[in-house]
């Protein structure tokens, strides 16, 4: 080859390399250079102040990513017209850090207005959230756009329930091209986080017509479940329970043993040992705590890949809990795209 085609020869390899659908790594390298670090010390100064925030932050770029995808719809705030994501049960009101996402979104608007989506923003600090909670670090793909229709009735439908026995959920995560593999690699981010009481009161009270309680929890832990959640538990009552007994804190394999020791705490966790070959993942995972890592980054990369605005779709909201209104111009020129559905 001669150089100037070997280069763009070169040139074109290193672009395949950096493209992931319509996403790169290093998006905004150099439209908005400290995006990514602003939003990492956003997420460290909340995480320094409470350690609950990166289990919420990686739960909200799930659900933000199960509806519509990963558009930042989850963020958004109801209005007198609609009920949005955030108001619907499976994240009213347990979905937490909403307040770290508009921190970010503000240090990031200060540095490079109109530039960083609110979907990537969520994105990198999921990212930020893995680091910090379990040494677990990966690039995000960037350039996600934000979306402009946030529906309740969305996220009651494709947030899976922690009701769901092993073929619910395979089925809930093929609905969104995710395996039944990394259905149980994604479920190892139950390794950090909690859960309300309601989350879980179906396995310790009323189980069945002849037993009280789920036979597939330990029944010691069950007993401790009893004294700590009262059966009259909605998702409202304050009261949460680690989601992994072993290392709570930590992002790491020890759900795993925890759901082979039979103290998964929801349903769907114990449901992964109810199939012969997704209970092979969970062993394996259990196991190989290095290779889950690896596994959970990359199923991490994949679910942030879920149905992305990117290009000119959507928009680069100024404001995450808010679709930008239309500007003047626009609106007499008879160019604004009127939001029918969120809008404030
Ligand atoms: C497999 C299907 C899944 C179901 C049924 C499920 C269900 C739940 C439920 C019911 C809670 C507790 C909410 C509460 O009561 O406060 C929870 C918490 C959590 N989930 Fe999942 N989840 C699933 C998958 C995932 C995935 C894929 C991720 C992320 C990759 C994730 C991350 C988390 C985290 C980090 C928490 C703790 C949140 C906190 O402490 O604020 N979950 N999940
Ligand atoms: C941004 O910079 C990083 C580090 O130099 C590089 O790996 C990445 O490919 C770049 N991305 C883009 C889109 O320029
Ligand atoms: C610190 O965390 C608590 C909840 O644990 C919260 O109420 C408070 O607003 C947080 N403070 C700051 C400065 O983030
Ligand atoms: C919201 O509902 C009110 C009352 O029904 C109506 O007047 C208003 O036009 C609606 N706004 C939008 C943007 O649909
Ligand atoms: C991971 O978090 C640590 C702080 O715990 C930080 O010093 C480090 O820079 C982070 N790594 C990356 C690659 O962001
Ligand atoms: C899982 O739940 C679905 C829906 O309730 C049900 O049809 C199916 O039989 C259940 N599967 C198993 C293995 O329990
Ligand atoms: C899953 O993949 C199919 C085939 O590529 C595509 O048509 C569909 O939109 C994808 N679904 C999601 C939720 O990404
Ligand atoms: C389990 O088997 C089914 C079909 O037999 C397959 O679709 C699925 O990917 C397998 N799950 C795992 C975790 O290997
Ligand atoms: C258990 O179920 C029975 C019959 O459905 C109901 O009357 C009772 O209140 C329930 N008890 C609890 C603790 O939920
Ligand atoms: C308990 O429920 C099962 C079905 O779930 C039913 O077949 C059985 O007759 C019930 N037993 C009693 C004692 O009610
Ligand atoms: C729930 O039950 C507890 C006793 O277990 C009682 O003190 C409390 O008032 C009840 N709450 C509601 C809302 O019924
Ligand atoms: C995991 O380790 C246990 C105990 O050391 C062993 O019995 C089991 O076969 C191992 N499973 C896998 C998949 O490696
Ligand atoms: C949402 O935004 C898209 C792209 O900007 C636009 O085509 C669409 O009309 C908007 N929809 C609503 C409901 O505002």
């Amino acid at each position: 080859m001669s150089p100037p085609v070997k280069l763009f020869f070169f040139a074109f390899l290193a672009l395949l390399a950096a493209v992931h659908g319509d996403l790169q790594i290093g998006f905004y390298n150099t439209s908005c250079p400290t995006a990514e670090s602003l939003v990492q010390q956003a997420v460290a100064a909340a995480f320094a102040n409470n350690s609950g925030i990166a289990p919420g932050l990686i739960r909200m770029h799930f659900h933000d990513c199960f509806v519509r995808g990963c558009d930042a719809s989850v963020l958004l705030d109801s209005t007198a017209n609609n009920t949005a994501e955030k108001d619907a049960p499976p994240n009213n009101p347990s979905l937490r850090g909403f307040e770290v996402i508009a921190a970010a979104k503000s240090a990031v608007e200060a540095a490079c207005p109109q530039t960083v989506s609110c979907a990537d923003i969520l994105a990198f600090a999921a990212r930020d959230s893995a680091n910090l909670t379990g040494n677990i670090f990966y690039q995000v793909p960037s350039g996600r756009r934000d979306g402009n229709v946030s529906l309740a009735s969305e996220a009651n439908a494709n947030i899976p329930s922690p009701l769901f026995n092993a073929t619910q959920l395979i089925n809930s995560f093929a609905g969104k091209n995710l395996t039944a593999d990394e259905m149980v690699t994604l479920s190892g981010a139950h390794s950090i986080g909690v859960a309300h009481c309601s989350s879980f009161l179906n396995r310790i009270y009323n189980f069945s017509n002849t037993s009280d309680v789920d036979p597939t929890l330990s029944s010691a832990y069950a007993d401790l479940l009893r004294n700590k959640c009262p059966s009259n538990s909605t998702r409202f009552t304050p009261i949460t329970v680690s989601l992994d007994i072993i290392t709570p804190a930590v992002l790491d394999s020890m759900y795993y043993k925890g759901v082979l020791l039979t103290l998964g705490l929801l349903t769907s966790d114990q449901a992964l040992v109810t199939e012969a070959n997704l209970s092979a993942a969970v062993q394996e995972n259990a196991n190989n705590s290095g290779g889950w890592a690896t596994k959970f980054a990359q199923a991490m990369v994949k679910m942030g890949q879920i149905q992305v605005l990117t290009g000119t779709q959507g928009e680069i909201r100024t404001n995450c809990s808010v679709v930008n209104s239309a500007s003047l111009g626009d609106v007499l020129m008879g160019t604004a795209h009127r939001p029918e559905v969120a809008t404030s």
